[in-house]
């Protein structure tokens, strides 16, 4: 595969950086000109990618072409290219559906959006996908985990999903805390949390056994972990959690 990126910003730079961590097959991979900074450094990382003079050219030396410039600025640069019907376009562009990106790309018939997660760059990111296709996954599952979906109301709900990255972050620190309230110092609380997290993550890669049954999995009956789960079942917690990604998803979907 001849890859190109139209923007070479943080995602590019965890795609590029997955693939090469990964050791995913691509033939040579052509980088847009902006962020400099960036591009260059990738560049001088393997010697199968090249940044090019402008986004035409990538264009022009690419079969799949990767769109990664921030929404606001899409329809200007894209107006601004000449597509081909041979190219593969796998967009990554937040908010912007495939009907207007048809509008935007001329003659390209392959349009597919994604949503990699940046820890593609350590091969353990996410990426959505829709609709399904084979170029995308095989681009995207060495990275990680590729989940293709045939409509966007799909699409916009794993976007939606990811609103809950600092939540995550959230509960870990209201339990650092804790244990520092409890005499803890900082740094052994923050060690044991994180491999903790670590070993938990880990036990959902292990089987595919759904989240209901890992959580009767950890809980003993009449212990520890029945009664915190309880106690957060009946304040609300997580049906307060369904609510706020049904906010969310409104706002994605643009409603
Ligand atoms: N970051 C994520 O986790 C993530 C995940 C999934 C999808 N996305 C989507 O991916 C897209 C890119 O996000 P990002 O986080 O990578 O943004 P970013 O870091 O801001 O990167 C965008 C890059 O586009 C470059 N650029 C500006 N004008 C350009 C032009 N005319 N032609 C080509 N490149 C140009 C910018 O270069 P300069 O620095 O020189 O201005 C910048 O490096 C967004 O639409 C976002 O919704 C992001």
């Amino acid at each position: 595969m001849q890859i190109g990126f139209i923007g070479t910003g943080t995602i590019t730079h965890a795609i590029v950086t997955g693939l090469l961590h990964t050791g995913a097959p691509f033939e040579h991979l052509y980088l847009s000109p902006r962020n400099a900074g960036i591009a260059a450094s990738l560049a001088a990382r393997d010697p199968r990618i090249s940044v090019c003079e402008t986004n035409q050219q990538v264009l022009d030396s690419s079969d799949v072409v990767c769109l990664a410039v921030v929404p606001q600025i899409a329809p200007d640069v894209l107006r601004a290219l000449d597509f081909a019907a041979r190219h593969h376009v796998i967009s990554f562009i937040a908010g912007l559906p495939i009907q207007e990106l048809t509008q935007m790309l001329g003659p390209v018939e392959a349009i597919v959006r994604a949503i990699p997660l940046p820890a593609v760059a350590a091969g353990k990111g996410s990426t959505a996908i829709c609709p399904p296709d084979g170029i995308a996954s095989r681009l995207f599952s060495p990275l990680g985990a590729a989940v293709e979906v045939a409509d966007e109301h799909r699409f916009d709900a794993l976007s939606a999903v990811t609103a809950t990255m600092a939540s995550f972050y959230a509960v870990l620190d209201t339990q650092a805390a804790w244990l520092v309230r409890q005499g803890l110092d900082d740094a052994s609380a923050r060690a044991y949390l994180a491999a903790y997290c670590v070993g938990l993550a880990h036990r959902t890669t292990e089987s595919d056994a759904p989240f209901c049954a890992l959580v009767q999995e950890s809980m003993t009956p009449g212990g520890i972990n029945e009664q915190l789960h309880r106690a957060l079942s009946d304040k609300g917690a997580y049906a307060h959690y369904a609510d706020a990604l049904d906010d969310v998803l409104v706002r994605v979907e643009g409603r």
